[in-house]
């Protein structure tokens, strides 16, 4: 079989059969994008996987999931006292994703996770790893800020994890770093506390994840910064592994 085409009319046709594969698959999305706007609550799930299976790149699915899905969510109260909704940021392609707690105030402001103190703390922490946070993705499980910085609800958790699953999903990066309580049990579906669960290699979806404390926790008890760069340092290795 003949890799390149030789002759003008046979780069025409290759042209075209290209250009007809990506029709279907711009297609395809729209019609997934109209079943979604018409789509009642008990429907997502099955929206979710519509797209998770459709052809598009992780960057056009990662789109649909929050124009069309997610889009002006209201499935949980947390709808009612939201600035913003905080889906995430960061480079999609990333081998590394950081999966939060909720977004604060900060995050509710400006739409975009962890920019608050402990949003600074976590730049370092990816930062004393090699990386920045343009090379990494970060996220949370909850995607609307719980009011005064509350604990996020089961029934708020129940109602957003389904797009958390989907990013990882879409993304299905190498290594996953859950930070504090509610991403590591929500991540290891365990409810063993986060002091049991942290340090200790676990898998989402056969992804290797590393539970670990919240950076807000080491704001107020910097005595644990050692036991995270362990963690983070274990992520490191796993990542070089990988390559
Ligand atoms: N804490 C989180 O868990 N996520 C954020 O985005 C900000 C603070």
């Amino acid at each position: 079989m003949e890799i390149f085409p030789r002759t003008l009319s046979d780069v025409a046709q290759a042209l075209r059969t290209r250009l007809s594969l990506f029709e279907d698959t711009q297609v395809s999305l729209m019609l997934t994008q109209q079943k979604i706007a018409r789509a009642s609550k008990s429907e997502n799930v099955n929206a979710i996987q519509q797209l998770l299976q459709e052809k598009s790149t992780a960057d056009v699915k990662m789109r649909v999931l929050k124009d069309s899905i997610i889009a002006d969510c209201k499935r949980c109260k947390l709808c009612k006292t939201r600035t913003n909704i905080v889906f995430g940021s960061g480079n999609i392609n990333a081998d590394l994703v950081f999966v939060g707690e909720a977004p604060g105030a900060e995050e509710d402001k400006t739409g975009e996770p962890f920019m608050g103190r402990a949003g600074k703390l976590l730049t370092k922490m990816i930062e004393a790893m090699e990386l920045s946070r343009e090379q990494v993705y970060i996220c949370n499980v909850v995607k609307c800020r719980p009011p005064e910085n509350r604990n996020p609800e089961p029934d708020e958790i129940a109602e957003c994890e389904p797009f958390l699953k989907a990013q990882l999903a879409i993304m299905k990066p190498k290594v996953i770093v859950a930070l504090g309580r509610f991403a590591c049990q929500c991540l290891s579906r365990s409810e063993s506390p986060i002091s049991t669960l942290r340090g200790v290699w676990t898998h989402y979806e056969g992804i290797p994840l590393m539970p670990t404390y919240h950076p807000a926790y080491l704001l107020r008890s910097p005595s644990k910064k050692k036991e995270v760069w362990e963690d983070l340092q274990a992520v490191m290795l796993k990542l070089k592994e990988k390559h």
